[in-house]
């Protein structure tokens, strides 16, 4: 029998067991710490001793707690199984490089995707490797396949990924009618964008990204899709060469948190200079709350995924930001990004999403 190249079983069974043992984090340990954490903080209160009070003396509290110890080196390691080891993503990548890149000249030759050649990466960008994945999700040619791949198991409670990005595709559509250009910023590798060129036709979209192995891989898709009605681009989200005023809508899936707060201000004017009168802005990111504990919670997932302008986009002024940027009515509200998910008996492990929502004026 003739071994079929294309189908990978012990990857598969391997990437699996990285996502079930995620699924446990998320279902299991989290609110099993939660409320460990909950009973310390009840004997403390018991005794008349001080409570936690922000998040650093959430972590003091916990400093010693074999769980917490438990619960953090697991996310670290989990998240640096996925990449490395016989079958992690690297490796098998790497593997089928020759075979990758040939499929990846169906989007570089598709004239969906604009790259530029001297693009030079932002210097933040570069300095980790986001999300621990080895070289980041630009330096190698089959990034883009990884950072994919790798996609699927970071929120596991959710059925399919692409349902986050169809929900908040609806949330911006209900505000945005009559909307015929759409810009994404930060698009990846093209599954925010895809909901709105894929099922809307009456949209001319464009996302930009400063990756080019992510564009190549968005623009194949699409022309995989016969997409006719968007275009992708290699720039900065916060200077992207494209004219004023051109888009009705602006909108970001998780850009925001990787960037830092100057640049995020940039990104802001330069939404502004992109957006019609009367044009909607709408970035989809993670800001917690004040609860000492979310926010523990949240601070150390960014050190583990190596993501580490979390904090200071949830400390930042954004809605300050956003006026100095030029826009009206701004507003920071909940996405629920499945069903129940802000439902108050919910006690898995989720990101903290919101929807910053402003217009500029008409
Ligand atoms: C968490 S990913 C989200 C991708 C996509 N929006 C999605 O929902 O799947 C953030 C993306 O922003 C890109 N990015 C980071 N800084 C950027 C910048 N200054 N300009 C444009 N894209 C940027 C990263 O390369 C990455 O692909």
């Amino acid at each position: 029998m003739v071994k079929d190249l294309t189908v990978d079983r012990s990857f598969d069974a391997y990437q699996d067991f990285v996502l079930k043992c995620k699924l446990a984090w998320t279902r299991q340990l989290y609110p099993a710490l939660k409320s460990q954490y909950d009973a310390t903080v009840a004997e403390r209160a018991a005794a008349g001793a001080p409570v936690p009070a922000d998040h650093t003396e959430v972590a003091a509290a916990l400093a010693d707690n074999p769980l917490a110890q438990y619960f953090g080196w697991f996310e670290r390691h989990l998240q640096r199984m996925k990449y490395s080891g016989l079958h992690g993503l690297e490796p098998h990548f790497a593997g089928r490089r020759e075979q990758l890149a040939e499929d990846l000249k169906a989007g570089a030759e598709s004239g969906l995707v604009d790259l530029d050649p001297a693009f030079e990466q932002p210097g933040y960008y570069v300095a980790v490797d986001i999300h621990q994945q080895p070289g980041g999700v630009w330096s190698d040619e089959v990034g883009g396949y990884i950072y994919e791949r790798g996609a699927r198991t970071t929120t596991p409670l959710l059925a399919s990924d692409a349902d986050l990005h169809h929900r908040f595709t609806r949330e911006v559509l209900a505000r945005a009618s009559g909307a015929k250009r759409l810009v994404d910023l930060g698009c990846g590798f093209g599954k925010s964008s895809r909901p709105f060129y894929r099922q809307h036709s009456e949209l001319d979209v464009v996302g930009v990204e400063v990756s080019a192995p992510c564009l190549t891989l968005a623009a194949r898709t699409a022309a995989e899709d016969q997409a006719r009605n968007v275009r992708f681009r290699q720039a900065d989200a916060a200077d992207t060469g494209l004219d004023a005023a051109a888009f009705d809508v602006v909108t970001s899936t998780m850009l925001l948190h990787e960037m830092p707060p100057p640049h995020i201000e940039r990104l802001l004017h330069e939404s502004h200079r992109l957006l019609a009168p009367g044009g909607l802005s709408i970035h989809l990111d993670f800001l917690t709350d004040e609860d000492p504990f979310r926010r523990y919670i949240h601070y150390g997932h960014s050190a583990r995924n190596n993501e580490p302008f979390m904090p200071p986009l949830n400390e930042m002024d954004i809605a300050g930001a956003h006026r100095q940027a030029g826009f009206e009515s701004v507003e920071v509200v909940p996405f629920e990004e499945m069903p129940g998910a802000l439902a108050p008996g919910f006690d898995a492990w989720r990101f903290p999403f919101v929807m910053i929502i402003a217009r500029k004026a008409a």
